[in-house]
This record gives C-alpha cells, sequence and structure tokens, in this order.
C-alpha cells in the first residue's frame, strides 16, 4: 500500500522523536511491502521563525492533501511573550480545527514492565490499569472568545466555553461506540454542578444512552474524577469529556501508568485522516540530548497504522516489538525504575538507541 504522511517535527524534543517514529516506519514498510512517502510540514515555534506563523496556511493544505499526519511536539520558552494568535500553541490548535479532528483519544493503560514506575501504590496498580480518554478537541473554552480588556482601572481577561448539542453528541456518540468495543463502561466527566454547557453535556449524554442499551454510563464529576483515578484506576473503562477536562485528566491518567513519554493519541474527525502525536510536550530542557523517550511517538505512529491506513497487523507488530524493548529492560530515563535493585536489571539508552532497539524486535 502507498500511504502519504505529513509529518511535523515541530520544536524541542519533536524532531528527535519524529526521526526515530520514521526510521520505525520505514522497517514496517521493508516488512510489509508498503511505501510511506512523507512531506515535512513545519509547525510551531520553527514555522514562527520562519514564516513569522505558527501555522501559515500552505503548511495546513500539505496536511490535508496527506492521509494521515504525524506529529512531534511544539512550543518553548523562546516563544512564551509572543501574542496568543502567533505562539506555537496557536499552530496546534488551527491544525486541530482545520482539520476537523474532534475527538481525540488518548488510551492509559499500565505496561506490565513498567508498573514499578508508577507513583501509585502497588496495591492500586496491580488492581490493573487500561481505560482511555476521549477528549473533545475543538470545542469548549480553547476556541471560545479570548479577551483582556481594562475595565475599572484594571485589566480583566475573559474566555467562553461554549459547547452545542449536535458538538456534544458527535463527541457522545464516539465515547459510546469506543465502550462498546471494550468492556462497556462510559464514564461522562462535566461539571454540571456548577456549569450550564456541563448541564448540557450531561443531558446529552443521557439520551444518547438510550441508544447504546449494551453500554453503561455514569456521571461523573471533574473533580471527583481527578481523585478517582489516582485512587481506583480499575474501575474505568472509557472517559468521555470536554476540551479542557480531557486535557487535565489525561497528563494525570499517563503519570499513573508511569510516563507521560509512553502514551501515544489519535485525532479523528468525519474522515480517515488523522492527527497523530505524543500527549508529552516539546520538553526543551532535555531537547538535544538525546534523552527523550521516543515510545510515545513510535505508539502514535502505530495509531496512525491501525486507524487512518487499517493496518492492524503492522500496528501490533510495533507495539509488540516496544514491549519487547520494554522485555528486554531497555529503558529511557524518565522510565527508569527508581529503586537501585531494580535499575541495576535494566539498561538506560538514549532516544536513538530505543528507536534502534525497536526497530532490532520488529518482526512480522
Ligand atoms: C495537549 C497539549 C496541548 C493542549 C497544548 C500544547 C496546546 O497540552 O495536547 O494535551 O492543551 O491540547
Ligand atoms: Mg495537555
Amino acid at each position: 500500500m502507498n500511504k502519504h504522511i505529513a509529518v511535523i517535527p515541530g520544536d524541542g524534543i519533536g524532531p528527535e522523536i519524529i526521526k526515530q517514529a520514521l526510521a520505525v516506519l520505514d522497517a514496517v514498510a521493508a516488512i510489509y511491502g508498503h511505501s510511506f512517502c512523507c512531506t515535512e510540514v513545519d509547525m510551531g515555534g520553527c514555522a514562527i521563525d520562519a514564516w513569522g506563523d505558527p501555522l501559515p496556511q500552505e503548511m495546513l493544505d500539505k496536511c490535508l492533501a496527506a492521509d494521515s499526519v504525524l506529529l512531534g511536539a511544539v512550543g518553548g520558552e523562546k516563544w512564551n511573550h509572543m501574542p496568543s494568535d502567533k505562539r506555537p500553541e496557536k499552530g496546534l490548535l488551527r491544525l486541530r480545527a482545520g482539520m476537523g479532528v474532534y475527538s481525540n483519544n488518548r488510551p492509559a493503560k499500565i505496561w506490565p514492565q513498567l508498573a514499578s514506575a508508577s507513583p501509585l501504590k502497588k496495591s492500586i496498580v496491580d488492581k490493573g490499569i487500561d481505560f482511555i480518554i476521549v477528549r473533545e478537541l475543538i470545542g469548549g473554552i480553547y476556541f471560545g472568545d479570548h479577551k483582556t480588556e481594562v475595565a475599572d482601572g484594571q485589566k480583566k481577561a475573559t474566555d467562553i466555553l461554549s459547547y452545542t448539542e449536535a458538538e456534544i453528541e458527535r463527541i457522545g456518540r464516539i465515547g459510546f461506540e469506543t465502550a462498546r468495543k471494550r468492556r462497556g463502561l462510559l464514564c461522562s466527566v462535566e461539571k454540571s454542578n456548577v456549569l450550564d454547557s456541563s448541564r448540557l453535556w450531561k443531558s446529552v449524554m443521557h439520551r444518547l444512552a438510550a441508544e447504546y442499551p449494551d453500554v453503561t454510563l455514569v456521571d461523573m464529576l471533574v473533580d471527583n474524577c481527578a481523585m478517582q483515578i489516582v485512587k481506583n484506576p480499575a474501575q474505568f473503562d472509557v472517559i468521555v469529556t470536554e476540551n479542557m477536562f480531557g486535557d487535565i485528566l489525561s497528563d494525570e491518567a499517563s503519570m499513573i501508568t508511569g510516563s507521560i513519554g509512553m502514551i501515544p493519541s489519535s485525532s479523528l474527525g468525519a474522515t480517515d485522516c488523522g492527527l497523530y502525536e505524543p500527549i508529552h510536550g516539546s520538553a526543551p530542557d532535555i531537547a538535544g540530548t538525546d534523552t527523550a523517550n521516543p515510545i510515545g511517538t513510535i505508539l502514535s505512529a502505530a495509531m496512525m497504522l491501525r486507524y487512518s491506513f487499517n493496518m492492524a497487523e503492522e500496528a501490533e507488530a510495533i507495539e509488540n516489538a516496544v514491549s519487547a524493548a520494554l522485555d528486554e529492560g531497555y529503558r529511557t530515563a524518565d522510565i527508569m525504575p527508581s529503586d537501585e535493585q531494580e535499575a541495576a536489571t535494566c539498561k538506560k539508552v538514549g532516544c536513538s538507541e530505543m528507536g534502534r532497539q525497536i526497530i532490532n524486535k520488529l518482526k512480522r
């Protein structure tokens, strides 16, 4: 199969982790006889430097013309002083909106090899952590009006959070359908004791529930959910929530699985052209040191094969290779065990060596 991928290395550790993911994709192409043709796209801080815009229209057009988009990470200290519409993150938000990818899927699953890297007690981890956060990605407070004005002699800042029924319904359906393919348990997370947008969210979820009698719907307030994720993560199968709650809860969920560096994500809309990115940021503090964990990006590439290219076997081959590298004790710094005895059984490697080890273990 021939597929065309728009590749956005981005900023900070972005280029290093993308390089490893592309090397893995090359190896998959060679084993399975595919051809992946990549077009590099500038987005984020590097695009601000080169073009004065975090996502020039022609860069967005390149993404829209591809079969899917693979992204490293964007952002960094250097651009933090820029006005909000010229920040690297704005490029990412415009890309998500431009591609119409409203459904962001973030798995939180503990790898048995990394159980000791979880900050949670063993008794909690042993009950199992395997859930997915389905995050609404192109609505809510991220996309409402933002303004800062002077009122009564002081600055006043406003960000609007709004959702239409249709926006809630389309992400709600993804939540129900995802749960239907898993253990059939959907937790809808909102703040309906305070927010109108959450009360609408909750009512739409309950209307949809009638169409999915095989799925059990549970409501949870977001503050309680933050607590339940660390108290008893085994209770969750699929969480569906709005954009900002999903941003916050998915960082928390990643941490209890050991490291944010391990977590991939897929973002999909009405077409097969998806956006695939690790959920971590650009980590400027370690950029260029070859210490970043490339696994979140490599697993994002696997998700791309599965969801955009319908290559389930190839995706599984990558996931198995990651597991085999972990089995042999290869660890980047973020997933090295803190216990000295356990660390002695592991091999600490950098970003490129981790990529090489995963490629070595790839097999049909
Ligand atoms: C994420 C990130 C982004 C977000 C930032 C970089 C804009 O935190 O993908 O979770 O908030 O969506
Ligand atoms: Mg985030």
